[in-house]
This record gives structure tokens, sequence and C-alpha cells, in this order.
């Protein structure tokens, strides 16, 4: 095949804090099969997706694993990279953001920034949220993000800052020029609205922590891990680099055609990332695409609300293809939509293996068994019946209108028309019954009608088969390059998918072994089988325990008596041991690690309570504290602490707490004495 017009495809780049899930293979599969059917259209395609792996949560959470965050970003890193070739992702390349070549691009393009006036140093202080790496404008110590609803971290240190402030208009007249830059047309209004409401100068540099590309030329501060992500786009395919052939092919790619993400990362790829390309003049992406959130237990899926359902656990009981066809069928793109196991195995009986599977495997075995597995020739005369012509016609519009469909990302249109074929076919071949026109040809007889006839339907059969399969094959590339074997054909993949039309099943050709591409699936056992696997898979949460309230996290308004420390306050449980103490494993369920005080000031209107920000090496947490006549919240912070980690969250004076500082509950008056330790711990710790 000719190299067409190139086309350049991105997912986002994968945070490394967790374990892949769903939702990550959603948009990774939906770039996948846009890929592959832009490639069987003869297009140059260069797909490309990869991890993030710098940043403040990651260097937290292997903080917390105990491991240095290169290692930890390897291992995850390594999941995906083996999630996306079991789910046959034809990835062009897979970038991670520690790799020398993308650091070389980042620095290259700040230096351009820099170069041309936009960046200046300042000091920030505000809140940030550790778990969508964002500034959180407008906000206030203690205030949630507004996206992700987690608590925010005051944060105060010396930062550069880019002059986004510059850009609002240049970005205004963008979107108003190029209607196709964001799309669909929604977010491209909220992204409209937020410009015109005014624009901030942005942070983009940190430092307070060292896990990040380094500034060029001030190597206290680490780039901002946003604007070290998304230069991924450019780095992976040569910005920066030195050798000519890198150059060259992002001479080439550049600028993307597609960006895919979901739909919370729209601010950071609309209005950041186009502002600090038009400020280094580098050529904007043609266009961005956000989709929805694929919902479980009715919110979105992910790891920070624990409702997530694992890829593997969906290809190991159906296969690859099913979950590949699922979420592209079901899910409306651009639309949030729910995962269910119950849809999942519904449609993969009614469409793959009632539907395809069984189209496939009707027709050829009736080829195998009537024409001795040659593709019989249609008859053109008296016993061709309008019937056939239909089934012609309708294949032959279903490929223009899948085309159409799909290319405008409307998957599930897409597949829905494809596979009205399938349908048609069925009821054709029902109708038609050809087993009875067998039944009736005298066999051996030249010219035999009921011979012509038979072959007519099963050509017929046949011819539409191969058509659906192909227009499939984006979406479905195993079982599909099955069915074209068995069908004689060589090489799906090189189809060329702009030349497909009605007629080319090459007549007298021999078919290949015939064998069940989608055994049909026992539902119940489909999805305890898949309901346990996720069990299995899912790490058993930490226990919980209840203990009454001690001086530092005290009951609203409560005096100073309570001297129960955490341990102690476990022995109510009714696992305790008859003579009133606790076993071990009472008192092992109680998560106790050091934290480390990074805020602190008074609640208003409550003189006993202290807010907190306490790092636990995974996060921060806030903490409320009764411990405000004791101590100067000034002095507390850096002050390394014990806490209870594993406490269900609540609230005082309208502020959640989350989790209990140890104290000692001293004289009379339970004057509260901070826990903490002579020699030093690292933050994150876990006491037993
Ligand atoms: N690292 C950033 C992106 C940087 S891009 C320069 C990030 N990473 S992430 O790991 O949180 O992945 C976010 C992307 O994963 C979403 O934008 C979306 O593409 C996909 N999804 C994660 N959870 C999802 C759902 N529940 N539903 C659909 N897609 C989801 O943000």
């Amino acid at each position: 095949m000719t190299k067409g017009p190139k086309f350049y495809i991105t997912t986002p780049i994968y945070y490394v804090n967790a374990r892949p899930h769903l939702g990550h293979a959603y948009t990774t599969l939906v770039c996948d099969a846009v890929a592959r059917r832009k490639r069987m259209l003869g297009y140059d395609t260069f797909f490309l997706t990869g991890t993030d792996e710098h940043g403040q949560k990651i260097e937290r959470s292997a903080q917390a694993a105990g491991i240095t965050p290169q290692k930890f970003a390897d291992e995850v890193a390594g999941q995906f990279r083996r999630l996306f070739d079991r789910m046959k992702i034809s990835y062009d390349d897979f970038i991670r953001t520690t790799e020398p070549r993308h650091k070389l691009g980042v620095q290259e393009l700040w230096k351009r920034l820099q170069d041309k006036g936009f960046l200046y140093k300042g000091t920030y202080t505000g809140q940030y949220c550790v778990s969508d790496e964002a500034f959180v404008e407008g906000a206030k110590p203690g205030d949630s993000c507004p996206d992700c609803g987690r608590i925010t971290e005051t944060v105060s240190e010396e930062n550069y800052f880019f002059k986004l402030s510059a850009m609002a208009d240049r970005l205004l007249k963008h979107y108003q020029d190029h209607p196709e830059f964001i799309r669909p047309e929604t977010r491209r209004n909220e992204v409209m609205a937020f410009v015109r409401s005014g624009l901030r100068d942005l942070s983009i540099s940190r430092s307070t922590f060292k896990w990040g590309i380094p500034v060029p030329g001030d190597p206290k501060h680490v780039m901002y891990v946003w604007l070290d992500a998304l230069s991924n786009y450019i780095t992976a395919i040569g910005f920066g680099a030195e050798e000519k052939k890198q150059q060259e092919q992002y001479a080439h790619y550049w600028p993307a055609d597609v960006h895919m993400i979901g739909k919370e990362i729209i601010r950071f790829h609309c209005v950041y990332w186009p502002a600090f390309l038009m400020a280094a003049e580098v050529p904007l992406p043609k266009g961005v695409i956000a989709h929805g959130w694929l919902l479980f237990e009715e919110s979105k899926m992910s790891k920070t609300r624990g409702n997530i359902v694992r890829a593997e656990t969906v290809i190991d009981v159906l296969g690859n293809d099913a979950l590949r066809y699922f979420l592209l069928r079901e899910v409306v793109f651009g639309q949030d939509g729910a995962f269910s196991f119950d849809a999942l195995v519904q449609r993969y009986n009614s469409d793959l293996a009632n539907g395809l599977g069984n189209m496939a495997s009707r027709t050829l075995t009736m080829i195998n068994r009537y024409f001795a597995g040659k593709v019989p020739y249609p008859s053109s005369g008296a016993s061709r019946k309008p019937a056939d012509d239909e089934i012609r016609d309708q294949a032959q519009a279903a490929i223009a209108e899948f085309g159409r469909l799909f290319d405008d990302y409307q998957f599930s249109r897409a597949l829905e028309t494809a596979w009205s074929v399938v349908g048609a076919v069925d009821k054709y071949l029902v109708e038609q019954e050809p087993w009875v026109v067998a039944d009736k040809a005298v066999p051996g007889r030249e010219g035999d009608e009921n011979k012509a006839r038979l072959a007519t339907i099963l050509y017929t059969a046949a011819e539409a088969l191969r058509i659906v399969t192909v227009l499939a094959h984006p979406v479905l590339p195993e079982s599909t390059a099955k069915i074209w074997k068995q069908l004689g054909l060589q090489e799906i993949d090189r189809f060329n998918l702009a030349d497909l039309k009605w007629g080319q099943l090459p007549l007298g050709g021999m078919l290949g072994d015939i064998e069940p591409v989608f055994p049909k699936a026992d539902k119940t056992t489909a999805i305890e089988r898949m309901q346990q696997m996720e069990q299995e898979r899912s790490t058993p949460p930490p226990a919980t325990t209840q203990p009454s309230p001690t001086p530092a996290t005290p009951s609203e308004g409560a005096s100073a008596k309570p001297a129960a420390t955490p341990a102690a306050a476990a022995s109510a449980s009714p696992a305790s041991a008859p003579d009133g103490k606790i076993t071990i494993d009472d008192f092992m369920k109680v998560e106790l690690r050091v934290g480390q005080v990074k805020f602190a000031e008074k609640v208003k209107g409550a003189d006993r309570l202290l807010r907190l920000e306490v790092d636990i090496g995974s996060e921060v947490r806030q903490v409320v504290a009764g411990i405000a006549l004791a101590y100067e919240p000034e002095k507390l912070i850096g002050r390394k602490v014990v806490l209870v980690a594993n406490l269900a969250p609540r609230k005082l004076r309208g502020l959640e707490s989350n989790g209990m500082i140890v104290a000692a509950s001293v004289g009379e008056e339970g004057k509260p004495v901070l826990a903490g330790f002579l020699e030093d711990v690292p933050v994150g710790a876990k006491l037993k």
C-alpha cells in the first residue's frame, strides 16, 4: 500500500501511581481502533501512548511503597505496557517521561519559553491538588479540589511563572478560527467561557520536592508536571532531538491530528498546552477530542473511589475482542457510559456469539458441506431473487455509512450499522432456507436450478460476511483476522479499505479451516468468574477501627477529658481476649504512620481545634486536632507526628478530619503532648 497523508494520534500519558484499569484501557483502545482504520485506509499513521512518571503524586506513592520513584515508575509503566500489548494495542511508540529523549525535549521547550520572555520568577502561595497535580485558583486552606473533591494542600514556594494571562486573546481567536480544535461542541463552549472569565499567570515549576525534570540553569526547581507531561506529544516524535532522523520524524508528523483525552483534563490540553506552544512558536495540534467517563457502580471508575475493574479480568473470561467491542458499541462516544458485567455478557452473547460468530460458522459450514469448501458462483439468471439484491444493497450502503460514522467518532452507531447487515443476513438465511434448497438439488445434475439458487444464497451470505468482517477489523482485530482466514483470504491488515466494495470475494476460492470464534458464554458463570477475579485482584481494604476520640481529635466542643490511645480504644472490639486484653490481631488493625505537618492553622470559632495538613508519604491528610491550647500552629510546621491512618473520616466544625494524631494526655486537665521520635524517621513509615 502506498503511504497516503500522515495521521498522528495520541492518548493521554497515564500516571504511574497505580495499576491500569478499564478507564485507561478505554481511551487507548478508542485510539487503537482509529489508528487501525486509518492504516487500512492508507494513511501514514503514527499512534503514541505512554506514561506520566514525575510529580509529587508519584514521589509519594513510591515513598509509601518504600522504593525509589524510578523503580516504582519502572514497575507500573511495565504493567501498562504489558496490558496494552495484551490488548493488541498497535502503538507506534510508548513514551515514558523519565526517558532522556523526553527530558532533552522538554528542556528545549523551556528554553524557548524563557528566550521569548514568557517566564519570570515569583512566589506561589495557594492551594494545590496533588491528586490532579493542579493549582487550584481561588481556593482557601481546607477547601476541596473542585474537580476531584480531595482536600487541597497549602503550598508556599518560589516558582517560575508562565505569562498565561497574556495569551487569552490569542487563544480565543484560535478557538473561533478553528471550531474543530475542541470537540465536542459542549467542551469547546466550556473552554471558551473559562478563558473569557480571565486567565492568571501559571506557576510552572516546583521547588519543594525533587521528582521532576530540573529547570535548565536552576536545578533547585523541577518543572511543573503538566508542562513536562504535555510536552510528550512533541518530544516522543523528536522535538529537541539531536539526531537528524528524529528531527525529520518530528517535522513529518507534527502537528498532531488528534489528542484524545478524558473530559477531566480538557483545561490542560485546550488552554495550557496551546498557550505554551503559541509562546514557543510551535504549531498547535489540529484537534483535541474529549470523551466521557466509564462509570462503574454509578460513579467514575477510578482508583481513588476504589470502584475499578481491570481489563485483564474481562480479557481472561471473554477475550480481548469482547472487551473492545463492548466498550465501543455500548458507550456512546463523548458521553459517560456505564460498565456492568451483566451488560457485557449480554452484548457478547447477542452480538458476537449469536451475531457475527453464528453468521460466520453457519455460512461457512454450509459452503463446506454443499460446495466442498469452495466459494460458489452466484447466479445472475432466473434463480436470483430480489432478497439477494437487498442484501447486496444494504451491505454496499453499510460500507459508506460505517465509514462516515466511524470517521466522525460515532463508533457505536457505526457498529450498529455493520451489525444491521449481520441481522439482515440472519433473516435472509431463515427465509431462503438454503438447507431446504440443498435437499431439493439433484446431485451431479448440470444446470440444476436448486444448486444455482443455493450457490447464490451462500455466496451472498459469505460476501456480506466478508464486508462486515473487514469493516469491524479495527475494533475486533483478532477474531476478524480468524474469520478472514476461514473465508480463504490472506492478511486482513493489508486490505485497502478505500477499495472495499461488493463482489470482491474470489469465486471458487478455497475456504480455510472453520472453527468457532466466539463460543457462547454461560451468563451466570461468566459474571461470577469475573466478579471473583476482581475480588482476588484487588488488595483487601484496610481494617477500620472506631476508637473514641482522644484529645487530638475531639468531638466538637468536647471537654479535654478522654485519655484513650488508639490501641486502648480497640480493646472494646468483640474480638478481645477474655481478660480484657486485646489480641495482636486487634492491635494490627490500627494503622499507625509517621506523618509530617505541612500546614497548621486555628479553626475559626473553636478555641481548642487546629486544622492540620499532614503528609503521610502516600498522601497529605487533613486532620482536625484538639491541640490548639497546647500548640501554636506555626511551631508545628515540619514536626513529625504519629497518625492513626485508617480511621473513618468524620466532620468537626464542618471540616473533614481524616485520621487522628496520637498524643499523651497529661495531668488533671488532660493536656495533649504529641508523640514523637528521638531518631529521624521517614515520613510514611508504619508503626507496629
Ligand atoms: N497523566 C495525566 C495526563 C497527562 S496527558 C499529557 C492523567 N493521567 S491519568 O492516569 O489520570 O489518566 C487520565 C486518562 O485516563 C483520562 O483522561 C482518560 O483518558 C482515561 N481514564 C481514566 N479513568 C477513566 C474513566 N473512568 N473513564 C474513561 N476514561 C478514563 O490525567
